[in-house]
């Protein structure tokens, strides 16, 4: 019998698991446990059996922890999409919303709430939402929505967002919305979690589990698991199933075309060396490219402890361009896209000053593609 506050401590030992709600105590002795309410109540718990073992938890011969993560995100996509992709229909199955189509039309706008890279894919899933489903959506820090007494609208879904399932302020803004009789589901990794308890359904990202701090495999399982949920709620509105064929075939794909990225690894490598001494780097990307730029910026900081600012690429122009010189480079995000003109036009902007470009885009580059 052990306790601890995280099941990766665990799992060495068991795999059955026992959650405690607010409140509640253990008695634990050397062959069994009693559990009670605060009232002092004895509760009946069963345990549960977690889906990770002790070998998630070593670093499999790699350097660390963060690049293993980054390493296995073809499998752990490919995990995220398991079961959940219908080629007949077009559609996504994703039963743990325990939703009927009546009730997944019946909202009008999604509000999606989460912290950090949770909160910046949240940005890519409302853009997705919008787009694919035609319903209003939007994200927001869940630390800052937890504090401002927030309107909870009847006709609004909420959907919040951890890897971990236990931020505090994310349970909080969780606990918040339910208390006032909002309809949350939850995009979490971690089964069992306080915050996939709190939640009237959701979708397990089943990245398996994330030990490195900064968030990698589960901010890409969470940008997909919102493709799917975009999928599903566009396909119950107006989402053609042509259009619902081009999703699924997109997204088939992903985890052979994430596979291609990694292998750039040493050239990626060549890039970090050439720019590590600078003391501060610019992140554009405009619209769906902006959350993966904020997401960029997030990672130099956390990681190699080096200023980083993130800014829509059409708000450039608007002030912070007068940074822009040789020693504040640019790392911008240029998908191959209907924005791309745009996007070069801002990289002009940017050399103009003396700035220099790391770009991530497609593959093809085209004519007027710049050289740095
Ligand atoms: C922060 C981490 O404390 O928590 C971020 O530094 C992470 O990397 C954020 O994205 C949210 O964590 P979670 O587990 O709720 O997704």
């Amino acid at each position: 019998m052990f306790a601890a506050s995280d099941v990766s401590a665990l799992v060495r030992y068991t795999r059955q698991v026992v959650h405690l709600e607010d409140g509640e105590l253990a008695v634990l002795t050397a062959d069994g446990f009693h559990t009670f309410a605060s009232g002092g109540r004895e509760t009946a718990k069963e345990p549960l059996t977690v889906d990770w073992d002790a070998g998630h938890y070593d670093t499999g011969g790699y350097e660390h922890y963060l690049l293993k993560e980054i390493s296995e995100q073809p499998e752990s996509i490919a995990r995220t999409l398991r079961g959940r992709l219908d080629e007949r229909f077009h559609i996504a199955h994703l039963g743990g919303l325990n939703m009927d189509a009546r009730e997944t039309r019946s909202f009008r706008r999604v509000k999606i709430i989460g912290c950090g890279s949770a909160y910046y894919s949240g940005q890519i899933g409302a853009q997705l939402i919008e787009e694919l489903a035609r319903i209003p959506a939007d994200a927001e820090p869940a630390s800052e929505y937890r504090y401002r007494n927030p309107v909870i609208d009847p006709d609004t879904l909420y959907v919040a967002i951890s890897q971990s399932g236990e931020t505090y302020d994310t349970l909080a803004a969780v606990q918040e919305i339910k208390r006032k009789g909002g309809r949350v589901i939850g995009i979490v990794n971690a089964v069992g979690s306080a915050i996939a308890r709190e939640v009237d359904g959701g979708i397990y990202l089943h990245a398996g589990p994330e030990v490195s701090v900064a968030s990698t495999k589960a901010f890409t399982s969470t940008a997909i698991a919102f493709a799917l949920l975009a999928l599903h709620f566009g396909r119950v509105h107006d989402l053609s199933p042509s259009d619902g064929r081009r999703i699924v075939e997109g997204l088939r794909k992903l985890p052979d075309q994430i596979e291609q990225i990694l292998k750039q690894g040493e050239r990626i490598a060549e890039l970090a060396k050439k720019y590590a001494d600078h003391p501060s780097m610019m992140f554009v990307g405009r619209v769906r490219g902006y959350p993966v730029a904020r997401e960029g910026a997030q990672k130099l900081k956390e990681i190699s402890y080096v200023h980083a600012e993130a800014y829509p690429a059409s708000e450039l122009k608007h002030g912070p361009l007068a940074l822009i010189g040789p020693d504040m480079p640019t790392v911008a995000i240029v998908p191959d896209d209907e924005l791309l003109d745009k996007n070069l036009t801002t990289l002009g902007e940017i050399r103009a000053r003396g700035g220099r470009v790391l770009m991530v885009g497609h593959r093809q580059p085209t004519p007027s593609w710049p050289t740095t």
